[in-house]
């Protein structure tokens, strides 16, 4: 279950606030990962702590907000995802998880209620999938339904990997000769917490050959890291300063971000169209509000920003 790879930090990090939200109480939680628990090393101490004081120990380092911030982008793009593969007129046929890491939404949703055929394909660097890949292996053998589901959906290839770098490779070359991907079909596309990791040239090239292959009107779920948080770090919040610092310790330092106006302009040159983009502010009075969770103040975070696009 180890991870011997060590370009997966962040991915990690991610899995464990996942573990955290999936502690809560099932009403007091946004999502449940049954899975989280074996992405990250430690999670037998936080399911020791309980999330209570593991909140109060994450306020205490100064990153109060954060954990929440994840949990409501992660909560927002389970809800998306729903929304276009039960969408009347062009139901998504994939989902298309661009920098996966450890995201578990092919084992945790049930995205073949409506379409028996439905695929779902992971993209990630080589390191990073191959660590995942051990700790899905060792899942699938344990007894319980989740395990069976993941060696069920494995086996019958419907969710699928593909190893490239954003960076280096052409997603357009590497993933239409992948045996399961579908051409020109209505596809619901994530790019979530990557795009502040790799070169914007990157972003444009892989978002312009996407474009290329899934059908006009496709759902494209990117989220990015607002501008201002680039800034000088001396003079940003302290919760900014915190996580950036954590990322750049990680080896996975931000290093691009836009404005708002400035990623709307970007997607349109990418050949997309934005239909919203807000931040986990617009959702604490209803995801959080919800669960009793609602935040004030300083807590209250706007570092990443989540988009949904549509394919032109
Ligand atoms: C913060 S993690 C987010 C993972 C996942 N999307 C999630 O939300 O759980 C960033 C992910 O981007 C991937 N990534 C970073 N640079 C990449 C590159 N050049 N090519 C492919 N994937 C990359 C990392 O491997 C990692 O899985």
């Amino acid at each position: 279950m180890g991870n011997a790879v060590r370009k997966d930090g962040t991915a990690q990090g991610v899995a464990k606030v996942r573990h955290w939200e999936s502690l809560h109480p099932p009403e007091k939680r946004l999502y449940h990962d049954p899975y989280a628990f074996a992405m990250f090393s430690g999670s037998i101490i936080q399911q020791w702590m309980g999330p209570a004081l593991i909140d109060r120990v994450y306020r205490w380092m100064g990153m109060g907000g954060f954990s929440e911030m994840i949990s409501v982008r992660t909560k927002w793009i389970d809800d998306q995802i729903e929304e276009a593969i039960s969408n009347e007129n062009a139901p998504a046929k994939q989902l298309l998880i661009l920098g996966a890491g450890y995201d578990t939404r092919g084992f945790r949703l049930d995205l073949w209620k409506n379409d028996k055929d439905f695929t779902v394909i992971e993209v990630d660097q080589p390191e990073v999938q191959m660590g995942k890949l051990k700790n899905l292996l060792w899942l699938s053998n344990r007894r319980d339904e989740d395990g069976q589901r993941i060696a069920d959906r494995m086996g019958t290839t419907k969710v699928q990997f593909l190893p490239m770098d954003f960076n280096k490779d052409d997603l357009q070359q590497k993933i239409s000769s992948h045996a399961g991907f579908r051409c020109n079909v209505s596809s619901v596309v994530t790019m979530e917490g990557v795009t502040q990791y790799i070169p914007k040239e990157s972003t444009a090239d892989t978002l312009k050959k996407l474009r290329r292959i899934v059908s006009p009107g496709s759902t494209a779920l990117i989220t990015y890291v607002d501008q201002k948080c680039l800034g000088d770090l001396e003079t940003l919040p302290r919760q900014y300063r915190w996580v950036r610092n954590l990322a750049a310790k990680a080896g996975e330092p931000w290093i691009s971000g836009w404005t708002k106006e400035e990623f709307e302009k970007f997607l349109k040159e990418c050949g997309y169209e934005v239909v919203s983009d807000t931040s986990q502010e617009d959702y604490n009075d209803t995801y959080l509000k919800d669960v009793g969770r609602q935040l004030e103040g300083e807590d209250l975070l706007n570092m990443e920003r989540f988009v949904i696009a549509k394919v032109l």
